[in-house]
């Protein structure tokens, strides 16, 4: 028996990077997912490799995770085609880096609209379907929540993922007199499209990160893809309102110098 057989996945971001990790493994493990991109040519790519391994998949048309009515419709595509919804994953997100000395208010809007807001929206809109299954939520965090960096300037970034794992928090408490069950995963760098662009690009001071974290080598896509499957299964039955930590070590291990003589204060 796979772990997600017959389980309705309503998955964002799944055009590239952990989105489209997440809904091949999702499929291969027998979720139906119903997947949705701003990219949606790619998305559909998406699909149609979910389809040439067999599995089950949708892809309803150009989503934008930021808006609440296309939100509402594909939550409705969703279960118009499969009966339901069992699993919300909020993979989607973009990002504008930058200290808060360096870029101006509208890129702090535009983070946090497209970081939290998005989260909401899904939730939102598949809440009384999930109360009928009994379903999970996943929502997608970030080291940069609950840390501050010194390498990587990112103040919007801080504050919007910080502000989606209180939402787990607040959701899994009105969802578990329901049955439903609500769990961030939280990455540290991963090797993404999107991080490509810009911590792990040539000229940023954390492009040679991987060679620092403790587990000694950038996050995968399967990484955090793992953590999901197992808080999207029964072998998670008991968990909710957790933040799952998939970074390798990196933020609970603290930073040695093994080359330096140790200097007092
Ligand atoms: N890459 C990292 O190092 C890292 C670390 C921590 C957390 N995260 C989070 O993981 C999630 C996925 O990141 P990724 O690295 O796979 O990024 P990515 O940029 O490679 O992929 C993100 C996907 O989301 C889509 N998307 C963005 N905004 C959208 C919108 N408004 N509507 C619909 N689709 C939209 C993009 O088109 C893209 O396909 C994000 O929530 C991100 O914040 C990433």
């Amino acid at each position: 028996m796979k772990r997600l057989e017959g389980k309705v996945a309503l998955i964002s971001g799944t055009a590239r990077g952990q989105g489209r990790a997440a809904a091949l493994r999702f499929a291969a493990e027998g979720a139906l997912v119903v997947g949705g991109d701003l990219l949606h040519e790619e998305a559909v790519e998406t699909q149609r490799l979910i389809a040439r391994e067999g599995g089950t998949a949708l892809t309803p048309g150009p989503l934008d995770v930021t808006d609440e009515e296309a939100v509402r419709d594909w939550a409705e595509e969703a279960v118009d085609a499969f009966g339901g919804i069992d699993i919300v994953y909020a993979d989607a997100g973009a990002v504008r880096f930058g200290s808060i000395d360096s870029r101006p208010y509208e890129d702090v809007v535009f983070t946090v609209r497209a970081e939290l807001d998005p989260v909401w929206l899904t939730v939102r809109a598949a809440w009384p379907h999930l109360v009928r299954s009994r379903g999970c939520v996943l929502t997608v965090g970030s080291t940069a929540g609950p840390a501050g960096s010194l390498t990587n300037r990112c103040a919007a970034r801080s504050a919007s993922k910080d502000a989606v794992i209180a939402l787990t928090r607040q959701l899994a408490a009105e969802g578990a007199p329901h049955g439903v069950r609500v769990n961030c995963v939280s990455p540290g760098v991963i090797d993404t499209e999107g991080s490509r662009d810009s911590p792990l690009a040539d000229d940023h001071p954390m492009n040679d990160i991987s060679g620092h974290l403790p587990l000694g080598r950038l996050c995968h896509p399967d990484d955090v893809v793992n953590a999901a499957v197992f808080l999207a299964s029964d072998e998670a039955a008991y968990i909710t309102g957790a933040d799952l930590v998939v970074d390798g070590g990196w933020s609970t291990v603290l930073p040695g110098a093994p080359s330096r003589k140790a200097v007092r204060s």
